[in-house]
């Protein structure tokens, strides 16, 4: 029966991978994987991480089943670490989902049972893995504009005015901070217009929130996702604990539902069938240690502290690279760094350029120019700025 199946192309991402670990340049740098590393290029276990699982595997006494949507007490936290008490919790539906991959699938096959019809609105630069998570729900996606590659901020006019085409029922993908690859995120005041025209137009919104805390803190991070749990009467959520809890490899995310308190059972126990469809019960290691992290008052303040030292890492190489750029170059062209938040950026270089930097400099980043500012230390940072500047020249 196989053989109607071609070989698929190897995803951009896992390419990138492979390529840098067979490359035997000794001072090469990788800018292109999605994980936060620290200054000496590991991506350590958290410390908060290794003092839960110590004590869930002295205590744990089962490992028997759980309920579909996965342990109440992880379910409890979450909602509270993302929604702060913005909504009742008689109007939250989640279950637990294999990390955030999972979440976003999840929901795309709520919506493709709610409405199938929906189109799905995305930012037009986004995880390369949202149109392909939509598609294999199979429902129908449209890019919107986000980011005005001049300034390297948000593309107002052309987001509001996108906003303002989406007819009702459709359903509008958002970064809840961190926008991956543009580091372009919304500021209160546009969640605010965001959040009044979408209720204006019946759009729902579906918000991706894979990095809260790496923004500016973990309550301001999700301040767009509460506005708009507050202020609208539906409002899908998918989230990921890999990146702020470092919990990767464990496959640990939350997928959500705000509605009217009327029809939460409802959510709660579709939700519920559809993951009994494809993997049952969730993961339960990772998303325990979650819970026990935030139920304890001093894992929590620990948790809370190594996160800000993980975001105030990425703040100050970007604002290193910002600076060495601009002394390379004598322009403050690629200024817009500094500013951004999370960990990517997309780096206005073209494809041939990219492909210069890793060929010529042993500098990996991904074919649209995004970066990973966590791949950053010192030495790293004057290269990558006088690599980028020698390219650059030959323009
Ligand atoms: C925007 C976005 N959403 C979701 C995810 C999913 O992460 P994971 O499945 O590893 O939890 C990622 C990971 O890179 C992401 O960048």
């Amino acid at each position: 029966m196989f053989e109607t199946l071609s070989a698929p192309k190897l995803d951009g991402i896992i390419a990138l991978m492979q390529a840098f670990a067979d490359d035997p340049r000794e001072n090469k740098v990788d800018l292109g994987v999605g994980v936060y590393r620290d200054a000496a290029g590991r991506t350590p276990v958290m410390r908060a991480v290794k003092a839960a699982e110590a004590r869930i595997i002295e205590e744990q006494e089962t490992k028997s089943y759980l309920s579909l949507a996965g342990d109440r007490a992880f379910l409890e936290v979450m909602e509270s670490l993302l929604l702060g008490g913005a909504v009742p919790s008689a109007r939250v539906a989640a279950v637990g989902t294999p990390g955030g991959t999972a979440a976003v699938r999840q929901i795309c096959e709520l919506i493709k049972r709610a409405r199938p019809e929906a189109t799905i609105w995305v930012s037009a630069q986004t995880w390369p893995n949202h149109l392909p998570l939509i598609a294999a729900a199979g429902l129908h996606s449209q890019p919107y504009r986000y980011l005005d590659r001049e300034s390297g901020a948000l593309d107002r006019e052309g987001f509001f005015a996108d906003l303002g085409q989406m007819a009702t029922g459709d359903v509008v993908l958002l970064h809840g901070c961190c926008h991956n690859p543009t580091g372009v995120d919304l500021g209160l005041q546009d969640w605010a217009e965001t959040a009044a025209l979408l209720e204006r137009r019946g759009v729902v919104p579906f918000v991706d929130m894979a990095y809260q805390g790496f923004g500016e803190s973990l309550d301001a991070d999700a301040g767009g996702l509460r506005h708009l749990s507050a202020r609208l009467p539906e409002i899908l959520v998918a989230a990921s604990c890999s990146k702020n809890f470092g919990l990767y490899r464990e496959r640990v995310g939350i997928a959500m539902a705000v509605v009217e308190p009327a029809l939460r059972d409802t959510l709660a126990g579709t939700l519920a069938g559809l993951s009994r469809q494809s993997f049952a019960f969730p993961p339960d290691h990772g998303g325990r240690v979650v819970s026990t992290i935030l139920r304890d008052t001093k894992l929590r303040n620990g948790w809370q502290s190594e996160l800000d030292e993980m975001r105030m890492r990425v703040v100050e190489n970007r604002r290193a690279l910002s600076a060495a750029i601009q002394n390379e170059t004598g322009s403050d062209r690629f200024g817009f760094i500094a500013a951004q938040h999370g960990m990517f950026s997309l780096l206005p270089l073209e494809p041939a350029e990219v492909e210069t930097l890793r060929k010529n400099h042993a500098i990996y980043m991904l074919g649209d120019g995004r970066v990973n500012m966590a791949g950053l230390n010192a030495a790293a940072i004057e290269r990558t700025a006088r690599a980028i500047a020698d390219v650059l020249r030959a323009r």
